[in-house]
């Protein structure tokens, strides 16, 4: 990690901590400033000439991020860095990766366009990848793409006695099959399909065995509406109360509360996006992405 400096883009320090510690290497000094009317001030203060650039930031609600970010790594560059790389633990605008209705923007393209214009290499962590196979697709600029799923694994096998592992919906398949293989567990998948932001019908397939605990896992919770679908339909096939698992916590408004009270036992995510639910720490494992 020779001539590397970590920056953390606002919000992302306590990440941008453990990571410096454990590469042992300097924590650069930025300040940012909001002015009233939203724009952003950005400033450097570290020496920056020659030097590579871990830059951190999950870009969950990347809209309000995207400038600051731009204006950051743009300035990196103009002070002499050599080569900026991205940890964004949540990548977005995964997930409107076709043209349902004509005239569709479609937005995983664009933003992967608009990231690849002023960034050198990005390192993430389980993007929401289901039509577009893999990152290549879109981003012109190198990409490392890494999986929770044996850190999901872990805390389960450390944590659920007799755990059975279901998905929300089909595209959680690719990470379920894998927690249930690690975990020497069964799985199921539910069939989901979405209307709306917060409305979505679900099959639940036949599943004898309601002595084992539900774990539910899914790679991102937004509204919670798909968790809370599928938590109710459990409860009433006499199901244990579920744990759910996610890798990224997006939360909207309440849905802590909402997955509660619909009967969820435990809530568990990993800290991708800094949330009170964060249990699975992603630290070595951006580690594993910037050593290979
Ligand atoms: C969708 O394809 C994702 O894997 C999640 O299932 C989805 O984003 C969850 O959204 P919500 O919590 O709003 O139901």
């Amino acid at each position: 990690m020779d001539n590397m400096i970590i920056f953390s883009m606002p919000e992302n320090m306590q990440l941008t901590k453990s990571l410096a510690d454990k590469l042992k290497i300097e924590i650069g000094i930025a300040e940012f400033h909001s002015f009233p009317d939203g724009e952003t001030y950005v400033r450097i203060e570290s020496d920056v000439k020659d030097k590579a650039i871990l830059l951190i930031c999950s870009l969950d609600h990347p809209n309000n991020k995207i400038c600051p970010l731009l204006f950051m790594a743009r300035t990196l560059k103009a002070l002499g860095a050599k080569k900026i790389y991205l940890v964004s633990p949540y990548l977005p605008y995964m997930r409107q990766d076709k043209q349902f209705k004509p005239g569709e923007a479609v937005t995983s393209a664009l933003f992967a366009q608009l990231l690849s214009g002023f960034i050198d290499h990005l390192i993430t962590i389980d993007p929401h990848l289901h039509r577009i196979k893999h990152l290549s697709e879109i981003y012109s600029i190198p990409t490392t793409t890494l999986h929770a799923t044996k850190l999901v694994a872990t805390w389960i096998k450390n944590n659920v006695d007799s755990p059975f592992i279901i998905g929300p919906d089909e595209e959680s398949e690719q990470w379920v099959s894998l927690v249930a293989k690690e975990v020497n567990a069964s799985y199921a998948i539910i069939k989901k399909t979405r209307y709306g932001d917060r409305d979505v019908k679900i099959t639940v397939p036949e599943i004898n065995d309601t002595s084992k605990t539900p774990v539910l896992v899914d790679d991102i919770i937004s509204t919670g509406t798909s968790m809370i679908m599928a938590i109710e339909q459990l409860l009433l096939r006499n199901f244990k109360n579920p744990i759910c698992i996610v890798v990224h916590a997006l939360f909207d408004q309440k849905v802590e509360e909402n997955l509660m009270r619909a009967g969820a036992k435990q809530i568990v995510s990993c800290n991708t996006i800094v949330n009170p639910s964060n249990q699975i720490d992603v630290s070595d494992l951006i580690i594993e992405g910037i050593k290979a």
